[in-house]
């Protein structure tokens, strides 16, 4: 069975074909140019970009993988969360798809295919925690298969990624900035005492990362310094350094305490799927594999290419919930980020 993927819930308008869960070939075309100027996604723009794209991406992988349409036997698009308008395009277009081609369309959870990446990788063997940390959500998951997710924890006020990028903005880098404060950080020793890490002084799976970010801005705020911005990227002083290395510490320290906890509740799962843009970050991954190791269980994570936005996850997520019956029917709505994902696929056989 193929599956066309489409993904266009940011910044990134991306297609990508998975046969049989094995990824066939995939197309991205990112954003970052055109927001960059503004310091963070601007929505109308990037809904404009990914109506400029979409069209011509999805020629490119026709041309290039040698598929062609007539053999898609489904289309998977992320219906949400994400920015509505940007939605809106990878929707309509999906939509207009399936109906030309007369096959089923399925809209798929992005944050749900962020997770369930990995599995074009190698096997998920369920259950398993999801630890699904990107741009705009931070959420722990039970995950019994593709689909059945099961909320635990999720963050109260800003994402992970979030407060990488409020950080890399307040050092006067482009957005945006998490990549650039893993490369940082990668060359400073962390002080663990200098920042908290947040919200973990209690029982609860729930993230809170805004006060973090305070912290590190206000810390930023007494060495002006350090906010060289891109200049000080080709030979960064070592307190600049130091510092992003013991923020993202505590960025990784307090994931790793919040899904440790998660186990601990969880008697029947050892495997943690980490996931999601942030999940691209080299100091997280190495703290989650160490956690997972000295517990005896397994960390999955997807390479890096698979954790920020692509089109290969909704076109695998697509392709599992097709195996398992699912469709949508074609007024299925797209849904912006804050609001619930309905429970509306159908189920035609298992
Ligand atoms: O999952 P994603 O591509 O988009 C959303 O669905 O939000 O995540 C994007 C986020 C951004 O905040 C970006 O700064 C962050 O992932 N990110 C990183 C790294 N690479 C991307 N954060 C920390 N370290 C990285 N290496
Ligand atoms: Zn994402």
């Amino acid at each position: 069975m193929i599956c066309l993927g489409i993904e266009s819930s940011c910044d990134e308008t991306a297609l990508a074909l998975v046969e049989d869960g094995r990824l066939l070939d995939s197309v991205l075309a990112t954003q970052e140019d055109a927001h960059v100027l503004f310091g963070g996604v601007v929505p109308e723009l990037a809904s404009r970009e990914h109506y400029r794209c979409i069209g011509a991406l999805c020629d490119v992988l026709v041309r290039r993988s040698g598929v062609s349409l007539h053999d898609v036997d489904v289309v998977a698009v992320s219906r949400g969360p994400g920015l509505l308008g940007s939605l809106l395009v990878g929707v309509a277009f999906a939509k207009g798809l399936a109906c030309a081609l007369g096959i089923p369309i399925i809209g798929v959870n992005h944050l749900h295919a962020h997770v369930l990446a990995v599995g074009l990788e190698q096997e998920i063997p369920f259950p398993a925690l999801g630890l699904l940390v990107s741009g705009g959500h931070t959420h722990i998951y039970r995950v019994e298969g593709a689909d059945n997710f099961m909320v635990l924890g999720r963050t109260l006020d800003d994402a992970a990624g979030e407060a990488f990028d409020k950080v890399a903005k307040v050092l006067g880098l482009p957005y945006p900035g998490g990549r650039l404060i893993d490369q940082l950080a990668a060359r400073g020793t962390a002080d663990p005492t200098l920042f908290p890490r947040p919200y973990t002084n209690n029982d609860s799976l729930d993230f809170s990362f805004s006060g973090l970010k305070t912290a590190v801005a206000t810390y930023i705020a007494a060495r002006p310094e350090m906010c060289a911005g891109v200049d000080a990227l080709a030979d960064p002083p070592q307190s600049l350094c130091d510092m992003c290395a013991s923020f993202n510490r505590a960025v990784a320290d307090t994931l790793r305490i919040k899904a440790q906890r998660a186990l601990d509740k969880a008697h029947d799962i050892d495997i943690v799927v980490l996931a999601g843009g942030v999940a691209a970050n080299t100091l997280i991954r190495r703290v989650m594999e160490d956690c997972m190791r000295v517990r005896g269980g397994r960390l999955l994570v997807p390479s890096p290419a698979l954790c920020t936005d692509n089109a290969a996850m909704v076109a695998y997520a697509g392709w599992r919930l097709a195996c398992l019956g699912y469709t949508h029917a074609l007024d299925f709505a797209a849904v912006a980020r804050g609001r619930p994902i309905p429970e509306d696929m159908q189920r035609i056989s298992a």
